[in-house]
């Protein structure tokens, strides 16, 4: 079997660590590893399969030539300047920050739903919001079925999302002190805030959610709309989904079709108190679904509840899962 130039940005990060763990669990056909991040860590040592590989200070002067793919998470400024850098020199860069997202040049990719626009890729290819990769998959079902006239997202976000420093913050909550990346106490609170407030009193990261469903989907004219709260939980986001289709259902056609999906588990079984809970979602890869009921304020209305693992499905799983379509799909 073929085997691939891997480098890892921003591997000391939550998201890098787990990127490393998901390569090895799904035994990523690595030839040689790269582990890049900040001048803080240069030098460090970090594990992967047995071996001690050096963090690479990143830097102009440190580009490999060599690299097949890139997996970045090390914050948007980062990628904006280093991902151009590192696809002139013929590595295909799976991003997982908001930098490229919305660029048209990029493809935004959650293999579940639309893989095949890897193919178009310019040496960039996105990987989604957190929020937004664990609802596609269902949504996609829904609109392969019915069609999709609305959706209104209302999330439940974990601190992991916020990286290491929102674990921080909720653990020294719980001691007593006060927040240092949030503007408020998380521990015992809800925080209606996540990413900065636009002039239109939405949060960037509503109004990513509400742009990438709709590129992701291929449905511009998609009407979303989103609100995004932070809440006290360590690990596992999770998303109230309410939907308004084109065409009638049945319900236990839709719960079928979603069991029936690849990456989707449905928990729903509301008599012996099965739903998905974030403490259940935590380390797994699928996105889980229940609470599957109708919507009878609207024509063909349905709720769901949507959890998976912000950090594996919501980010590095599906980045490494979008390497895996380079691989097989030949691209790389
Ligand atoms: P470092 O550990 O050297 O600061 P998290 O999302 O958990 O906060 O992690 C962010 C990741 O991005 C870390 O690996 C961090 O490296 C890396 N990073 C942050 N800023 C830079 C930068 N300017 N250049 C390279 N890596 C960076």
């Amino acid at each position: 079997m073929k085997k691939y130039n891997v480098a890892v940005v921003g591997a000391t990060g939550l998201v890098g660590q787990t990127f490393l763990k998901v390569l090895k669990e799904r035994n990523f056909p690595i030839d040689n590893l790269y582990l890049y991040a900040s001048a803080r860590s240069a030098g460090k040592k970090v594990e992967f399969d047995g071996k001690e590989y050096e963090i690479i200070e990143l830097n102009d002067d440190n580009i490999r030539d060599d690299i097949h793919i890139a997996l970045f998470s090390a914050g948007g400024g980062t990628s904006k300047e280093y991902g151009p850098k590192f696809a002139a020199k013929n590595a295909v860069v799976v991003d997982n920050s908001s930098a490229w997202r919305m660029d048209k040049n990029v493809p935004l990719i959650v293999p579940e739903a639309n893989p095949e626009t890897a193919a178009d890729h310019s040496g960039i290819i996105a990987n989604p919001n957190c929020s937004t990769i664990q609802v596609i998959p269902v949504l996609k079902v829904l609109d392969e079925l019915y069609g999709l006239k609305r959706v209104i997202y209302s999330t439940y976000q974990a601190v992991a999302g916020s990286g290491q420093k929102g674990i921080d913050d909720l653990e020294a909550n719980l001691r007593g002190e006060d927040s240092k990346g949030y503007p408020h106490k998380i521990a015992f609170n809800l925080i209606p805030h996540i990413d900065t407030f636009l002039d239109n009193g939405y949060t960037k990261e509503e109004i990513k959610m509400v742009e990438e469903t709709r590129k992701i989907l291929g449905l511009p004219d998609l009407k979303v709309t989103a609100t995004c709260v932070r809440v006290p939980v360590r690990m596992g986001h999770a998303v109230s989904v309410n939907v308004e289709l084109e065409k009638p259902f049945d319900l236990k056609e839709v719960t079928e079709a979603f069991a029936k999906k690849e990456g989707v588990i449905v928990k729903d079984d509301v008599k012996n108190n099965v739903y998905p809970m974030p403490l259940e979602a935590a380390g797994k890869d699928e996105v889980f679904v229940g609470r599957i009921r109708r919507d009878d304020s609207v024509e063909n209305g349905l709720n769901l509840w949507v959890v998976a693992d912000n950090i594996r499905k919501g980010a590095a799983t599906n980045a490494v899962q979008i390497a895996e379509e380079l691989i097989k799909r030949e691209i790389v």
